[in-house]
């Protein structure tokens, strides 16, 4: 394992992101799953980046879009460039997001932008795997083998080991049918069976062994990069060990790089130079792997990590338990996808009407507050996610809306104030409509971007972004927002303004 910063850019992922189209009957299209939104990193020669998150996050999206089994939504993937080219496209493709994304620019930025994508869109249609055609692929797919979770159906039933073994060799190398029966033989000695085994079927081993065999099949080709996906999950913990032992000296002695996905934190601990954390589809935070496990920033990647008792009674802390299901990757929350359950959420993270209807039914409930009770019920809370309001309709017209919003704002500052009440502060307008109904308006939610909050330490969230800096420090920008939303009766608009908006 190694990951000096010397070495040589392997792998280049740019802002890849694969969204499956969602059908209903009649292959009609509902919308999408977005499995990989917006996914960038790099992995270096013999390095080992581990890939974490719980099910469904895209972990195995990510994989098979990188290896070009999947075909990507957008993005790029660079595999296995001459270090100049790689390094060139690296900057460019940084810059040209930058810029891109800028919303003001000036004339002198337009300029640029048009420079770099003249000399970026050529270079991406020529090298990007998301980009070239499968016989154009075929040329690189020598260097990248996977290795799949479930080596019961991963490997054909119906072929012999040494068929199964000498696929890719006959497939993706120049070799002839004696080389290929030769390095068959070594292959099956190397990962530990013997040349007996290659004329059974992969029935006859046990789950192990199945793993060797597709170990066996990805490595003959020589590769340059493995993707190893959940490669030990479905094999029994004593065996699992072997394995990966087995991986680390593979990696060692042929100095190959591995994307390497698991669920399991120990797993990827014990694995890997550097970890991404997925969240719905994003990177929420990827750094060395040290760091990572000892003073991780990301709160998702602090919930996740709390689950893993320490062995430092110092360093002992409680597990942090997250509030709600994880969000559906088709209907992902605004903002931060985090923030429904995120401990830490701001103002600004992400609250939208669809987060509202609930906490207001609750704090517009007389039982909550009973100066209410003068108030007719409520019939009905609409949300509007565009307009990014809620009506809140009452059985009745109210004659003293300037008491009946008085009221209101009251109870939202109250609610504000509790557990979990910063839903609240999101809010930024409080005004009737018509006599029955009145309009909640929203803030418009911040998105966090993956940002190199320190060295080589990549987070994304609005605790650490621009702001973050403004203020030298978290504890500092958190008192500026509850500073600023301390009376929440200050900060609603009046009724007039909100109308004229
Ligand atoms: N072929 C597919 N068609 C539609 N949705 C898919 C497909 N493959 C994966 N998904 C969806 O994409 C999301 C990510 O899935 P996956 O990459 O398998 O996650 P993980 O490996 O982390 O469990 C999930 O919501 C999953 O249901
Ligand atoms: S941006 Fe950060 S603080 Fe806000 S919800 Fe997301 S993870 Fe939590
Ligand atoms: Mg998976």
């Amino acid at each position: 394992m190694a990951s000096e910063n010397s070495k040589r850019t392997l792998l280049y992922v740019s802002h890849l992101k694969k969204y499956f189209d969602v059908t209903t009957g009649f292959l009609k299209k509902a919308g999408y799953v977005k499995a990989l939104d917006d996914v960038t990193f790099s992995l270096k020669e013999g390095e080992t980046v581990g890939v974490v998150g719980e099910t469904g996050c895209g972990k195995t999206t990510l994989g098979r879009t990188v290896l070009a089994l999947t075909e990507a939504t957008d993005g790029d993937v660079y595999f296995n460039l001459d270090s100049e080219l790689m390094n060139k496209l690296i900057d460019l493709e940084e810059r040209f997001y930058e810029l891109n994304h800028k919303r003001e620019k000036l004339p002198t930025e337009e300029n640029e932008l048009a420079e770099i994508s003249k000399e970026l869109i050529p270079l991406r249609n020529k090298y990007s795997l998301t980009r070239l055609k499968e016989r154009e692929i075929r040329k690189y797919r020598k260097n990248m083998q996977p290795i799949f979770q479930d080596p019961f159906s991963s490997l054909d039933p119906r072929k012999l080991v040494k068929d199964i073994v000498s696929e890719p060799l006959k497939l993706l190398s120049d070799l002839d049918n004696d080389e290929i029966s030769e390095k068959v033989g070594k292959m099956i000695n190397e990962i530990g069976l013997s040349d007996d085994h290659l004329f059974r079927f992969p029935h006859e081993f046990s789950g192990g062994q199945r793993q060797r065999i597709g170990i066996a099949r990805a490595i003959g080709i020589e590769p340059k990069m493995l993707v190893l996906d959940e490669p030990t999950s479905a094999l029994d913990v004593s065996v699992q060990a072997q394995i990966l032992n087995m991986l680390k000296e593979i990696q060692e002695n042929r100095k190959l790089s591995y994307l390497f996905i698991s669920h399991h934190l120990n797993v990827i601990r014990l694995m890997s130079d550097r970890v991404i954390v997925m969240y719905l589809g994003r990177i929420a935070e990827f750094a060395e792997t040290n760091t990572l496990f000892t003073d991780m920033l990301h709160p998702y990647t602090k919930a996740l990590l709390s689950a893993i008792p320490s062995i430092d009674p110092t360093k002992r802390k409680g597990r942090i338990i997250l509030e709600g299901e994880i969000p559906s990757p088709s209907d992902p929350p605004k903002g931060c996808y985090f923030h429904p359950r995120c401990p830490e959420a701001m103002k600004n993270c992400g609250w939208s009407p669809r987060d509202m209807s609930e906490p207001l039914s609750e704090a517009l409930d007389p039982f909550s507050d009973p100066a209410l009770s003068v108030l007719p019920a409520i019939s009905e809370i609409i949300e509007d996610e565009n307009d990014n309001t809620l009506d809140i309709v009452f059985s009745t017209a109210i004659t003293d809306q300037v008491r009946a919003r008085e009221l209101i704002v009251d109870a939202l500052d109250k609610a504000s104030k509790k557990a979990n009440g910063i839903k609240f502060k999101a809010i930024k307008s409080v005004a009737f409509r018509t006599p029955d109904t009145l309009t909640i308006g929203m803030i418009e939610p911040d998105v966090p971007r993956l940002r190199e909050v320190r060295k080589d330490h990549f987070v994304s969230c609005l605790i650490y972004d621009a702001g973050y800096n403004e203020h030298k420090g978290r504890k500092k920008i958190k008192k500026v927002t509850e500073e600023n939303t301390a009376n929440a009766t200050e900060n609603y608009e009046n009724p007039d303004q909100a109308r004229e908006t």
